[in-house]
């Protein structure tokens, strides 16, 4: 990823430290922070300076290595583990990485744990930058279809961030985006708000600006009309756990885009790498859905005059305010899976076809 013309990723380990971009500053202050200990990687996925299923799957990995480094103990790596994968709850991505990381030091030598931790914890966000170009090459095809019909500019709608600040690179929902730009097709995206954390707007353009991609930040409600007058070509966005059959939970919003879409006849894709994939869960209910903090909507962060991030309350006082995060689209509404294997139908068959 490029920011002021400089290729990025969202996290790397260099001299005993993880470096993460702080996302909470984006994209007034480009901000680059270290984590020294796993109880700093179990924050930063907390208060969201890293963000995004596959990015905090990337920071489980690198923060159990950040344990071990500490204090190789079996109880203290246990406790560690727990608490990554409780750190957000609705992401699969934590799980995956933390079981996957556990099963490779099973049995390691003490004197090789941490540079057998600190290789998986590469390799894991290795594959993940694999797997969303190959998402973005899979997704290409679609744009491309809509433009040689339309010959036209593609107005493609998204949600949240599902870009490379989500991912280690390339993003999910935005790899088709880039590969499109990259191969000279005209594109718009409508980026929806994402109210109350706004990683629409704050990141989501911010990133297509980087890349110089034609973006629009509409208000959370705006993309009904948008598709009622023609104006969307097609939706893609990110998860943060699909179920085994399809259904697809991602960022509090999607659902209702989906219907919008649906009511419309408007493609609506879901773009995810396999390790997004729950194959446990089986009901939609069942899934964890985070809550978070109710000041994330009653207080609005921005840039005042002296360039100095500032907070503000914008409700009553004395008004409660209700922050789920997620929420589940079914399957019946989704056009279609991207994935780093090819693009399936959102149902079991259609992922059993694709992942064996
Ligand atoms: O709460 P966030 O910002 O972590 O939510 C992120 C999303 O909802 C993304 O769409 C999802 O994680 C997919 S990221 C490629």
């Amino acid at each position: 990823m490029r920011i002021e013309g400089k290729e990025y990723r969202t996290i790397w380990f260099e001299n005993n430290v993880v470096k993460i971009i702080d996302q909470t500053k984006l994209p007034h202050q480009f901000v680059i922070k270290e984590l020294q200990t796993v109880n700093d990687a179990i924050n930063a996925i907390k208060i969201m300076e890293v963000r995004g299923a596959p990015l905090i799957g990337g920071t489980a990995a690198y923060g159990l290595a950040l344990a071990v480094q500490e204090n190789n103990n079996p109880e203290f790596l246990k406790k560690s583990a727990e608490e990554l994968i409780q750190s957000r709850p609705t992401a699969i991505n934590l799980k995956w990485a933390v079981d996957r990381m556990i099963k490779k030091l099973v049995g390691i030598n003490s004197d090789q744990v941490l540079s057998t931790a600190l290789n998986e914890a590469k390799e894991i966000c290795d594959e993940d930058e694999k797997f969303c170009e190959n998402i973005g090459i899979n997704g290409l095809k679609i744009i491309e279809e809509i433009y040689y019909k339309k010959k036209d500019t593609v107005n493609i709608l998204t949600h949240c961030n599902a870009g490379w600040l989500a991912t280690i690179n390339w993003g999910t929902a935005t790899s088709p985006i880039y590969h499109a730009h990259k191969k000279g097709i005209p594109i718009h995206v409508w980026v929806d708000e994402t109210r109350p954390r706004n990683q629409g707007a704050n990141l989501t353009s911010y990133e297509l600006n980087e890349e110089e991609i034609p973006n629009t930040i509409i208000a959370d409600n705006t993309g009904g009309i948008l598709m009622q007058r023609g104006e969307v070509d097609v939706c893609i966005v990110g998860t943060d756990r699909t179920l085994s059959n399809g259904d697809v939970c991602n960022k509090i919003g999607t659902y209702l885009k989906a219907l919008a879409a649906h009511d419309n006849n408007i493609p609506f894709y879901v773009a995810l790498p396999s390790s997004t994939i729950d194959w446990d869960i089986k009901n939609s209910k069942d899934i964890p859905i985070e809550e978070r903090n109710s000041e994330e909507l009653s207080h609005v962060e921005g840039i005042d005059e002296n360039n100095e991030i500032k907070k503000v309350l914008i409700y009553p006082n004395k008004s409660k305010a209700m922050n789920l995060a997620f929420d589940v689209t079914p399957a019946k509404y989704v056009t279609g899976l991207i994935t780093e294997r090819g693009i399936s139908e959102a149902s079991s068959e259609g992922l059993k076809k694709l992942f064996k």
